[in-house]
Protein backbone atom coordinates (compact mmCIF):
# COMPACT_ATOMS: atom_id res chain seq x y z
CA UNK A 1 0.00 0.00 0.00
CA UNK A 2 1.91 3.51 -1.26
CA UNK A 3 0.10 6.06 1.41
CA UNK A 4 1.26 9.88 0.22
CA UNK A 5 0.95 12.91 2.27
CA UNK A 6 -1.23 15.33 1.78
CA UNK A 7 -0.54 19.07 2.92
CA UNK A 8 -2.37 22.12 4.66
CA UNK A 9 -4.83 23.57 1.65
CA UNK A 10 -6.48 19.80 0.49
CA UNK A 11 -9.98 19.47 1.43
CA UNK A 12 -9.81 15.64 2.77
CA UNK A 13 -7.89 17.38 6.21
CA UNK A 14 -11.16 19.52 6.70
CA UNK A 15 -13.37 16.91 6.56
CA UNK A 16 -14.70 14.89 9.71
CA UNK A 17 -14.09 11.13 9.01
CA UNK A 18 -16.48 8.53 8.79
CA UNK A 19 -16.48 5.75 11.76
CA UNK A 20 -15.27 2.30 10.62
CA UNK A 21 -17.86 -0.76 10.70
CA UNK A 22 -15.50 -3.34 8.50
CA UNK A 23 -12.61 -5.03 10.65
CA UNK A 24 -11.14 -7.02 7.52
CA UNK A 25 -7.84 -7.71 6.55
CA UNK A 26 -7.63 -4.55 4.61
CA UNK A 27 -8.14 -2.73 7.61
CA UNK A 28 -5.12 -4.26 9.27
CA UNK A 29 -3.11 -3.84 6.22
CA UNK A 30 -3.91 -0.15 6.29
CA UNK A 31 -2.80 0.47 10.13
CA UNK A 32 0.58 -1.11 9.38
CA UNK A 33 0.55 0.76 6.32
CA UNK A 34 0.06 3.99 8.19
CA UNK A 35 2.32 3.17 10.56
CA UNK A 36 5.40 2.53 8.34
CA UNK A 37 4.35 5.86 6.50
CA UNK A 38 4.53 7.54 9.92
CA UNK A 39 8.26 6.13 10.53
CA UNK A 40 9.40 6.73 6.95
CA UNK A 41 8.40 10.68 7.63
CA UNK A 42 9.97 10.95 11.24
CA UNK A 43 6.42 11.18 12.98
CA UNK A 44 5.25 10.17 16.02
CA UNK A 45 1.69 10.42 14.92
CA UNK A 46 -0.53 9.96 12.01
CA UNK A 47 -3.80 10.35 10.90
CA UNK A 48 -5.50 8.67 7.97
CA UNK A 49 -7.04 12.42 6.33
CA UNK A 50 -3.39 13.13 6.17
CA UNK A 51 -2.89 10.44 3.59
CA UNK A 52 -6.02 11.42 1.93
CA UNK A 53 -8.36 8.40 3.67
CA UNK A 54 -11.42 10.14 5.44
CA UNK A 55 -11.78 7.11 7.84
CA UNK A 56 -11.29 7.30 12.08
CA UNK A 57 -8.12 5.88 12.05
CA UNK A 58 -5.10 7.16 13.27
CA UNK A 59 -1.63 5.50 14.69
CA UNK A 60 0.14 6.99 17.26
CA UNK A 61 3.90 5.81 19.32
CA UNK A 62 3.12 4.75 22.84
CA UNK A 63 6.14 7.37 24.21
CA UNK A 64 6.46 8.57 27.92
CA UNK A 65 8.00 11.32 27.34
CA UNK A 66 9.69 13.43 24.75
CA UNK A 67 12.64 11.21 23.88
CA UNK A 68 10.75 7.72 24.12
CA UNK A 69 10.43 7.60 20.12
CA UNK A 70 11.40 4.09 20.42
CA UNK A 71 8.31 2.98 22.17
CA UNK A 72 5.49 0.51 20.50
CA UNK A 73 3.55 2.29 17.81
CA UNK A 74 -0.74 1.37 18.47
CA UNK A 75 -3.27 1.67 15.48
CA UNK A 76 -6.34 3.24 17.01
CA UNK A 77 -10.06 2.65 14.91
CA UNK A 78 -12.60 4.99 16.18
CA UNK A 79 -10.80 6.85 18.82
CA UNK A 80 -12.98 8.96 21.23
CA UNK A 81 -12.15 11.16 24.16
CA UNK A 82 -13.99 10.09 27.18
CA UNK A 83 -12.39 12.67 29.70
CA UNK A 84 -9.50 15.55 29.62
CA UNK A 85 -7.72 16.75 32.75
CA UNK A 86 -8.39 20.57 33.55
CA UNK A 87 -4.23 20.84 33.81
CA UNK A 88 -3.12 22.05 30.98
CA UNK A 89 0.51 22.50 29.32
CA UNK A 90 1.90 24.24 26.25
CA UNK A 91 4.39 22.26 23.97
CA UNK A 92 5.57 23.21 20.64
CA UNK A 93 3.89 20.83 17.97
CA UNK A 94 4.60 20.33 14.36
CA UNK A 95 2.27 18.09 11.64
CA UNK A 96 3.49 16.27 9.12
CA UNK A 97 0.81 18.01 7.14
CA UNK A 98 2.40 21.39 7.71
CA UNK A 99 6.07 21.10 7.51
CA UNK A 100 8.30 23.59 8.35
CA UNK A 101 5.68 24.77 10.92
CA UNK A 102 5.72 24.50 14.90
CA UNK A 103 4.07 26.61 17.36
CA UNK A 104 3.29 26.37 21.07
CA UNK A 105 -0.23 24.50 22.06
CA UNK A 106 -2.15 24.35 25.16
CA UNK A 107 -3.97 20.64 25.64
CA UNK A 108 -5.07 18.93 28.77
CA UNK A 109 -2.02 17.14 30.25
CA UNK A 110 -3.87 13.34 30.77
CA UNK A 111 -7.25 12.18 29.15
CA UNK A 112 -9.31 8.73 28.75
CA UNK A 113 -9.87 7.52 25.34
CA UNK A 114 -11.64 4.60 23.95
CA UNK A 115 -10.80 3.55 20.71
CA UNK A 116 -11.28 -0.01 18.85
CA UNK A 117 -8.22 -2.78 17.85
CA UNK A 118 -8.08 -3.23 13.68
CA UNK A 119 -9.84 -6.66 15.40
CA UNK A 120 -12.35 -4.39 16.66
CA UNK A 121 -11.86 -5.26 20.29
CA UNK A 122 -13.03 -2.20 22.17
CA UNK A 123 -10.10 -0.83 24.59
CA UNK A 124 -10.08 1.87 26.93
CA UNK A 125 -6.62 3.95 27.76
CA UNK A 126 -5.92 6.98 29.82
CA UNK A 127 -2.37 8.78 28.48
CA UNK A 128 -0.32 11.18 29.81
CA UNK A 129 1.94 13.78 28.89
CA UNK A 130 3.52 13.18 25.66
CA UNK A 131 1.20 10.39 24.91
CA UNK A 132 -1.80 12.04 25.49
CA UNK A 133 -0.76 15.11 23.48
CA UNK A 134 0.05 13.11 20.03
CA UNK A 135 -3.33 11.43 20.93
CA UNK A 136 -5.07 14.85 21.15
CA UNK A 137 -3.36 15.99 18.19
CA UNK A 138 -4.23 12.98 15.86
CA UNK A 139 -7.99 13.23 17.27
CA UNK A 140 -8.16 16.80 16.24
CA UNK A 141 -7.25 15.27 12.62
CA UNK A 142 -10.32 12.99 12.66
CA UNK A 143 -12.37 15.41 13.24
CA UNK A 144 -11.21 18.33 10.83
CA UNK A 145 -9.22 20.59 13.24
CA UNK A 146 -5.36 21.46 12.80
CA UNK A 147 -2.86 22.54 15.47
CA UNK A 148 -2.86 26.02 14.16
CA UNK A 149 -6.37 26.70 14.52
CA UNK A 150 -5.24 26.98 18.12
CA UNK A 151 -3.23 29.98 17.51
CA UNK A 152 -3.85 33.46 18.40
CA UNK A 153 -5.50 35.25 15.42
CA UNK A 154 -2.28 37.89 15.56
CA UNK A 155 -0.28 34.24 14.66
CA UNK A 156 -2.60 32.96 12.31
CA UNK A 157 -2.45 36.24 9.98
CA UNK A 158 1.49 35.62 10.66
CA UNK A 159 1.64 32.46 9.01
CA UNK A 160 -0.76 32.91 6.10
CA UNK A 161 2.19 32.61 3.59
CA UNK A 162 3.87 30.20 4.76
CA UNK A 163 0.22 28.14 4.71
CA UNK A 164 -0.26 29.26 1.04
CA UNK A 165 3.47 27.54 0.03
CA UNK A 166 2.92 24.21 1.95
CA UNK A 167 -0.62 24.12 0.16
CA UNK A 168 1.03 24.32 -2.92
CA UNK A 169 2.57 21.09 -2.08
CA UNK A 170 -0.34 18.78 -2.83
CA UNK A 171 0.10 19.81 -6.53
CA UNK A 172 3.99 18.63 -6.59
CO1 LIG B 1 -0.74 16.49 12.41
Amino acid sequence: MDLKLHYYGHPVLRQRTQRVEVFDDELKAFGEAMISKMYEANGIGLAAPQVGVSMRVCVAVQMQDQEDTGAEPLVLVNPEILERSKDTWVLEEGCLSIPGLLGDVQRPETIRVRYQDTSGETHEIEATGMYARVLQHEIDHLDGRLFIDYFSIARKSLIKGKLREISQLNNA
